[in-house]
Order: structure tokens, then C-alpha cells, then sequence
């Protein structure tokens, strides 16, 4: 009896993130998905599955033993030991991003700048853990912000204040004025959190001016900028990328994650980070930030499983190195789908005068629907029982309590005919909403 008594812990005497709704947001939207099976799901960001293939897994590791054998000279011993083995911290693939980044984004990067994670959320844990050193740091990042980035920060109690998107993807007058509040305030603004393409939810790509007066901005503000880009290679039009912030970076201002989770695999769970800050010692020492990065990790993960890190470079490698190669197929349903869900939301929504709309991003999974009424929960739960489709509602990705009228649809892992029911069945909950109103 006193054993159990012992037991109950209470939640405010457990870390206050525990109890921040920020943290449960993917637990909440997972848990509603999951009692609803038979819904057709525009929720889930995950990528398409056309691709998984069981034996492919075997090929990739088969392909990165013969990448250590024929190309770096590794006896077999050391093949083995390189798979089976605790392994480097900092990652084993860091040469092979290297010169896919220099190949498919032309980023040229020291591989030893590389920091190879456990996805790209344990990237964005590591930088934030390193950038907040007290109470006075905080971080920016545009709203409506990823849940994940949200998240991490929370866990290294880092403040995150947001920024305006305005109509370019980062409001630069907005991102200045914050910067001045936060410092007039007597806080340390470190870094801005960004998704210059596609971001995940707003769909918005930062023209090429934008990207070049956010760097020098950030550059005149010292401070640094989180590039993530998970989305990139997906555009409609291939043609149509512009370069990543890192690509223009000059002067070491962005920190670039990666996340190989929409290129190859979410299950092998293998992202990294670019950090090739120069950190300077009170003993006139200097190292990579990526160094210093490694050091959390050494005591986070250790090390990303090398498995999980052979399988994604046996992808790279069978492919010449290019993940706008390996996703070529992907890339085709990502933007045959997004063309149907726009052509379905234009068939379904015609009159703009009725208070909804819907924006068109020029690639990735997302979509976000406005309507003129507050998108709760409540109301997702309501879908999922009665209509049988299930979406994100956007309040999610801004701070708790705000009351926002939109949602974020995804066609990413759906077919043709589970886009034209999903929407005929979102459509009717927005007509019915709209008639109780
Ligand atoms: C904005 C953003 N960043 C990063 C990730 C990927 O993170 P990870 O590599 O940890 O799966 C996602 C996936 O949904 C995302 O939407």
C-alpha cells in the first residue's frame, strides 16, 4: 500500500514542458487518428509508400559495404566493425551529404561540419540546447511554426516568439520589430527558425530577395538563421527550386537541417545538420560548432544507429549520390496529388465570396484551408465520427489558446480516389458547420 502511495507522482512536481499542450500536440492528433481507423486521413505528413520495399532495405546496406570497400579501401573487418559497432559521433555518412548537398543544392560544406542525427528532430534539439545558455535567450521563428521545432524548445526551455509570414514566407519588418522588442526587453535573440521552402504548414517559398535581405539581415543582427528543409525536393515544377539559404550563406549565418525522412526513409530515423560556425575558446581555441554539437549528442544518442545510416547512403548510392534522382517517382505522385487536391478544393469551394479559401503552394504535401469559423479539435473529432476524414487543425502550429479559422489538409500517402472522397467529405462538414452558424 505504501509502495503504491509512493509511486503516484505528481505532474507540476514534474519538468513544466510535461504539461505544455505544445508537447502533446502529436500525441493528441495521432490518438484521435487512431480511434478513427476507417477515416481517410489528409492529416498525416507522412511520405508516400509506393516505394517501401522490404528487400530494398538489404540492397541499400549491401550497396554502402561495397561504398567501404571499393571506395574507401575498408578490409572486411572494418566493413563489419563500421555496422556493428558504437560508431563515430558525428555520423559515418557526413563525406556522402557532403557531396549530396554539393550535388543536388550546389551547398559546399566541410563534411567535418556535419553532424548526423537521429532525424531531423534531434537536430533541431542539439542547436537550440546549444544556443540557449540562460534565462535571457530566446529564439524567433515564423508563425505557424512546425510543432516539432515548438517542441524541442520547449525542452531546452528556450522562448519562442514568433514572427509574421506575411505574404513572402518571413515578414522582414516583422522579424526587425521583434528583434528590437525582444531586445529592448533585455532578452537575447539567438537565431530564427525557418522553412524557406515549402514550409510545413503555410506551404509559403521565399522568393530569391527575400532569402538574400533575410541573410543580410540576420548577418547586420547577429543572429544566427535554422534552415529546415525537408520539403525541397518536391516542388511542381522542378525547374522552378531556387537556392537554399545555406547555398547563399557567406558568412556562416545558417545552420542547415536536413532530414532524410520525405527523401528516403522515416524508419531509419537519420537526419543531420550543417553547423560550421566557428566557435571561438577562452583559451584563443577555435572549432567547428559542429564539435560542440557533438558533445550533446555523445550524451544524447551517442551515435545515430549506423545501420539506419548505411541504408539511407545505400539509397544515395544507388542513385549517383542525387536524392533528386532517388525521389524522382515520389516526386510525380507528391505533385499529380496536390494538383487534384486544388482542382477538388476549386470544384467544392467555387465562390470565394462564401468565406473559404485555400492557398497553392507550388509543391510538398500541404494545403491550408481558411474558413470563416474557429477550427478546434472538437471540430476534428467531430469529422473523424460523422464524415470520415481526418485533417490538422492549424492552431496547432501557433501558440496555445490562439483561436485560428484554418486547417492543413496533406496528400501526401493518399490515392486520387481517397483525395476526391476526403474533400467531398471535408466539404460537407464545412457546408453543415456553415449552416449551424
Ligand atoms: C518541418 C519539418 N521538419 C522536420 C521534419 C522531419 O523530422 P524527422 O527527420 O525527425 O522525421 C518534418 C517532418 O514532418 C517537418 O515537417
Amino acid at each position: 500500500m505504501t509502495g503504491l502511495a509512493n509511486s503516484v507522482l505528481a505532474l507540476d512536481e514534474l519538468f513544466t514542458a510535461l504539461d505544455d499542450p505544445a508537447l502533446n500536440s502529436m500525441n493528441l492528433l495521432n490518438e484521435i487518428a487512431n480511434r478513427y481507423p476507417q477515416a481517410i486521413s489528409l492529416a498525416a505528413g507522412r511520405p508516400c509508400e509506393d516505394s517501401f520495399d522490404v528487400a530494398a532495405l538489404d540492397r541499400y546496406l549491401q550497396r554502402f559495404c561495397r561504398y567501404l570497400r571499393e571506395e574507401l579501401g575498408y578490409a572486411e573487418e572494418q566493413v563489419r566493425r563500421t555496422l556493428f559497432q558504437y560508431g563515430r559521433t558525428k555520423g559515418i555518412v557526413h563525406e556522402l551529404i557532403a557531396a549530396n548537398l554539393a550535388l543536388d543544392e550546389g551547398v559546399r560544406v566541410d563534411p567535418e561540419a556535419i553532424v548526423v542525427t537521429v532525424g531531423c528532430q534531434e537536430a533541431m534539439y542539439l542547436a537550440l540546447r546549444a544556443l540557449r545558455r540562460d534565462s535571457r535567450d530566446v529564439l524567433l521563428a515564423v508563425a505557424p511554426t512546425y510543432v516539432g521545432l515548438t517542441g524541442a524548445a520547449r525542452l531546452v526551455e528556450l522562448p519562442v516568439l514568433p514572427v509574421s509570414a506575411g505574404s513572402t514566407g518571413v515578414d522582414l519588418a516583422d522579424l526587425a520589430e521583434q528583434l528590437r522588442r525582444a531586445r529592448a526587453d533585455g532578452l537575447r535573440p539567438r537565431a530564427c527558425y525557418l522553412m524557406p521552402d515549402f514550409a510545413n504548414p503555410a506551404g509559403i517559398t521565399m522568393d530569391l530577395g527575400t532569402r538574400q535581405q533575410l541573410l543580410a539581415l540576420a548577418q547586420a543582427e547577429n543572429i544566427l538563421l535554422l534552415e529546415d528543409n525537408p520539403y525541397g525536393l518536391f516542388p511542381v515544377e522542378l525547374d522552378q527550386r531556387l537556392p537554399t539559404l545555406k547555398a547563399l550563406d557567406d558568412a556562416h549565418t545558417v545552420i542547415y537541417l536536413g532530414s532524410f525522412a520525405k527523401t528516403a526513409l522515416p524508419g531509419a530515423r537519420v537526419g543531420y545538420l550543417v553547423a560550421d560556425q566557428p566557435v571561438h575558446d577562452r583559451a584563443g581555441g577555435t572549432s567547428l560548432l559542429a564539435d560542440q554539437l557533438s558533445k550533446l549528442k555523445s550524451m544524447l544518442t551517442v551515435n545515430t544507429s549506423p545501420i539506419s545510416q548505411a541504408i539511407v547512403a545505400g539509397k544515395l548510392l544507388e542513385h549517383g549520390g542525387s536524392l533528386i534522382a532517388a525521389t524522382a517517382a515520389d516526386r510525380a505522385v507528391y505533385a499529380r496529388n496536390l494538383r487534384l487536391m486544388l482542382d477538388g478544393l476549386a470544384a467544392r469551394f467555387p465562390d470565394p465570396a462564401a468565406g473559404i479559401s485555400f492557398n497553392a503552394p507550388g509543391g510538398s504535401f500541404f494545403v491550408v484551408v481558411t474558413v470563416p469559423f474557429a477550427v478546434d479539435d472538437a471540430l476534428l473529432e467531430r469529422s473523424a465520427a460523422d464524415y470520415g476524414v481526418l485533417w490538422t487543425p492549424m492552431h496547432h502550429f501557433y501558440a496555445a489558446g490562439s483561436a485560428v479559422n484554418s486547417l492543413r489538409l496533406s496528400c501526401s500517402v493518399v490515392t486520387p480516389a481517397q483525395i476526391e472522397l476526403g474533400l467531398d467529405r471535408l466539404a460537407a462538414l464545412i457546408n453543415d458547420r456553415l449552416k449551424e452558424a
